[in-house]
């Protein structure tokens, strides 16, 4: 299911933040195909963003550090102008770092602060930069859609770290408060997926196996299985403040 632009022939436009790999790819190609004009962004893959645009029929790419203030900034500015309204932000980029649970030594302050910036404060400053234009679209359009990526891990005590667990708990909870701030000019929304074929999972066998003999779809997520819940949930006008938990099921067993 993919969500429909183009039912009353009028342009919306979808910013999905690290949309040249892994599941934000998947995100951006599904809103392109559904009729949505895209922007594409990333931190450093540069090159294959802008292949990608040129693969899209109407998308742009726009280079940011999630981690620098000035570029978030400089990110949804650039967005909003080249159409000049924005309907739909997904807020995918983020960063992980595997660290045992019972390592509490190496979940040092940096890591801590790492993964916040970029997890955490990114979305939420993306999302309060890009309001009067989510607004906006409330107005001449349709309710504005927030959709955050966040994690199975930030709803059970599991996941890569004890600092990236956390960092998607917060990122779960933003989701609800937001919901409540900004309702009904703009839904607010998570798609939190269990594991996920990207390059950052490449080398992830244990959990591989955990969800191939666990978990009652018998096998992780494909990137596409992810962009397909996130579509529903930007196709969904009535749904706001939902944390949607896409692990195949591996949390009931
Ligand atoms: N894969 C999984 O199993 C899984 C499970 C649950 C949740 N998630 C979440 O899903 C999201 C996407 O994961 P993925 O596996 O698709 O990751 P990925 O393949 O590693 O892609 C991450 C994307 O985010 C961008 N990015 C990372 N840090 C950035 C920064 N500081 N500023 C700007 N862009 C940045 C990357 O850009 P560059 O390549 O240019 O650095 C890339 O485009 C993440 O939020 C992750 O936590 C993933």
């Amino acid at each position: 299911m993919e969500p429909n632009s183009t039912i009353d022939n009028v342009l919306r436009v979808a910013l999905v933040t690290g949309s040249t790999s892994g599941i934000g790819a998947a995100i951006a190609r599904a809103l392109s195909r559904a009729g949505y004009a895209v922007v594409l962004h990333s931190r450093s893959s540069a090159d294959t963003g802008r292949a990608m645009a040129a693969e899209m029929k109407q998308a742009v790419y726009v280079q940011a550090d999630l981690a620098l203030e000035a570029d978030r900034v400089r990110l949804i500015n650039e967005a909003i102008a080249e159409w000049g309204q924005l309907d739909v932000l997904v807020n995918n980029a983020g960063i992980s770092k595997v660290i045992a649970h019972d390592d509490l030594t190496s979940a040092t302050s940096a890591v801590w602060r790492e993964l916040n910036e970029v997890n955490v404060v990114a979305p939420f400053h993306l999302i309060a930069l890009a309001e009067p234009a989510l607004r906006e679209a409330a107005r001449y359009r349709r309710a504005g859609s927030v959709v955050n990526i966040s994690s199975h891990a930030g709803v059970r005590p599991k996941g890569a770290s004890i600092p990236y667990a956390v960092s998607k708990a917060a990122l779960n909870h933003m989701t609800r408060l937001l919901a409540v701030s900004l309702g009904p000019d703009i839904r607010v929304n998570a798609v939190a997926p269990g594991l996920v074929d990207t390059p950052l999972t490449a080398e992830w066998t244990d959990a591989q196996a955990l969800w191939r003999t666990r978990a009652p779809m018998r096998r992780s997520a494909s990137p596409d299985d992810i962009a397909k819940a996130v579509a529903m949930l930007i196709d969904s006008d009535y749904l706001t403040g939902e944390i949607l938990l896409s692990d195949g099921g591996l949390n009931l067993t």
